[in-house]
């Protein structure tokens, strides 16, 4: 376990000449989520690093930025568990000893879903995504498909910075009643636990309307009056595009392509989801 640049970057420069790397960044609270992605990079690598970080830069809501769970000894046990051989978990100040002044734009990718009420938030990833692939130098890096544009965005970033690494997206984990999991989901209370796999409800319900026939105006409307009824919920978006550009979809595409993505306030949480079909 590595708190230091240098020390972890020392320790991977040997290794790396004869072994790949498989690489798993996360800002910490593990959930089976995460380790699914730590087991798939095990599957396909010599060696499997993974990054805890709570990264500030992201973070466009100081609440949510203190509000998020850091649990970094249970984190390192149960990544041992998952096959983990090294964890990086630096300090804010190892990470940004000054405030970055580079900023980094994603255009049409980020003027869209997430991007659009959370601003700021992919010029934080792209930063910190880049600083760690800096770092680490992997072969292959795994990202969740619950997080779909920020796939997208890092896509974009490896191809427009030349990084070398092996972009892998792995499907989303979710709980026995479809919450998708999430470190934010602890932030719930009983209540609000119970009432959160309407999300998922929501966005299989319109999976279901266009698979049936029906135009994307008539199931993102569904979507809408589906939340208008419960009123804990907060709908802020939902919207169908292509699963890798983005752009919005009038129809349906060829399967794999078509993603519905939707975010929901559920008290103080903010919840996101998607389906790929
Ligand atoms: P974090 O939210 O901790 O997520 C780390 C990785 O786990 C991301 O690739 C995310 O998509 C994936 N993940 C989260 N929930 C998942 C689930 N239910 N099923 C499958 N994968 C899931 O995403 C970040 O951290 C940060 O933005 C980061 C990339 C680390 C940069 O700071």
């Amino acid at each position: 376990r590595f708190d230091k640049i240098d020390a972890v970057r020392q320790y991977l420069h040997t290794l790396r000449a004869e072994q790949t790397i498989g690489f798993v960044p996360t800002m910490g609270a593990l959930h089976e989520g995460h380790l699914a992605l730590v087991e798939a990079a095990r599957r396909e690598n010599d060696v499997v690093v993974s990054s805890i970080f709570v990264n500030p830069v992201q973070f466009n809501n100081p609440d949510d930025l203190a509000r998020y769970p850091r649990t970094l000894e249970e984190d390192c046990q149960k990544l041992e568990l998952a096959g983990c051989d090294v964890v990086f978990a630096p300090s804010v100040e190892e990470m940004y000893p000054q405030p970055p002044l580079l900023r980094i734009h994603f255009g049409e990718l980020e003027t869209v879903l997430e991007g659009a009420f959370r601003p700021g938030h992919f010029n934080g990833v792209g930063i910190v995504v880049s600083k760690l692939f800096n770092i680490i130098q992997p072969d292959r890096a795994y990202f969740g498909q619950k997080d779909l544009q920020q796939v997208a965005v890092i896509r974009r970033l490896v191809q427009d910075l030349s990084f070398q690494v092996e972009l892998i997206r792995c499907p989303t984990l979710r709980e026995d009643d479809g919450l998708a999991m999430s470190s934010r989901n602890r932030n719930l209370t009983p209540d609000e636990r119970q009432q959160a796999p309407a999300l998922f409800q929501a966005l299989t319900m319109a999976r279901d309307l266009l698979l049936e026939g029906q135009d994307v105006v008539q199931a993102k409307a569904a979507v809408i009056n589906f939340f208008t009824s419960r009123l804990e919920f907060r709908l802020e978006y939902v919207d169908v595009v292509n699963a890798d550009t983005l752009h919005s979809a009038q129809e349906m595409l060829a399967p794999g392509q078509t993603a519905i993505c939707l975010a929901a306030h559920l008290g103080k949480v903010r919840l996101i989801d998607n389906l790929v079909f």
